[in-house]
């Protein structure tokens, strides 16, 4: 029997309401995101934000097998296992998120005048990954293994914040498309961006619902599922605005 997708829902799914909600939140609405789109930033900047959110994402297949290995239902198991696969490439080393995210980083470096400036070996080893950043991290693991309502509340949020998420930092990484000569290869470089606001991340936000409607049998469930949604939101803020501080304070006269 194949899942029910949004459409044929009702239009007050208590799931989705919940879902809608991320919009409004501190997780979208923060500081990172006021400084990231306010223009080009400095190369020491750039480094302080990838340092910590490619920790998160190369974190991610991680946290989501917490997820499969701690449910047994096979419904949600198979949602999630689309989600895994699509984030390791379908299966392709070279798509794998976190490799498009660091050929990204590869590429502005190179623009900017500094092939090695931003390599993910050389970011990993000048920056350190902040404790808002291991929270979030860790947080994710605790609520994807602690109760499968838990969990499915948490994914809910991660995959309905991560379109507005991309969006906003491709947003931010057009301020640098006037360094590159060949307009083609910035959007080359891009791969990562398009991953994500293309077909990708409106699959994950249906996969994650149908995870979460498994798992609400009932007022209690449903309380779980809004707990780990709200708490993995204030994870994500946290983060972000940890993150904005560390570049504030990282600014260099020029
Ligand atoms: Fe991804």
């Amino acid at each position: 029997m194949s899942l029910p997708t949004p459409s044929m829902q009702l239009a007050n799914d208590p799931i989705e309401s919940l879902a809608q909600t991320v919009f409004d939140s501190g997780a979208l609405t923060n500081r990172f995101y006021d400084l990231w789109t306010s223009g080009p930033l400095q190369v020491k900047q750039i480094a302080i934000f990838a340092r910590n959110y490619g920790e998160f994402n190369r974190s991610f297949p991680e946290v989501l097998s917490v997820m499969i290995s701690n449910t047994q239902n096979i419904q949600a198991r198979a949602e999630y296992a689309k989600t895994l696969y699509s984030e390791m490439g379908y299966g392709r080393v070279d798509k794998v998120h976190s490799v498009l995210f660091d050929n990204w980083l590869f590429e502005l470096g190179k623009q900017l005048g500094d092939s090695r400036a931003l390599t993910w070996e050389n970011i990993k080893h000048d920056h350190r990954v902040l404790p808002q950043t291991h929270a979030l991290i860790h947080g994710e693991k605790e609520m994807y293994a602690a109760d499968n309502a838990i969990g499915s509340g948490a994914q809910l949020a991660l995959e309905w914040q991560a379109y507005t998420m991309l969006r906003r930092m491709y947003d931010g990484a057009l301020h640098y498309k006037k360094w590159w000569a060949d307009e083609d290869a910035f959007h080359e470089a891009c791969e990562y961006f398009y991953a994500h606001i293309g077909a990708t991340e409106k699959e994950h936000k249906i996969e994650s619902l149908n995870g979460a409607r498994q798992f609400n049998t009932g007022p209690q469930s449903l309380l779980r599922i809004e707990q780990g949604f709200v708490k993995h939101l204030a994870l994500f803020e946290n983060f972000w605005n940890a993150i904005a501080d560390e570049m504030l304070r990282a600014v260099e006269p020029e």
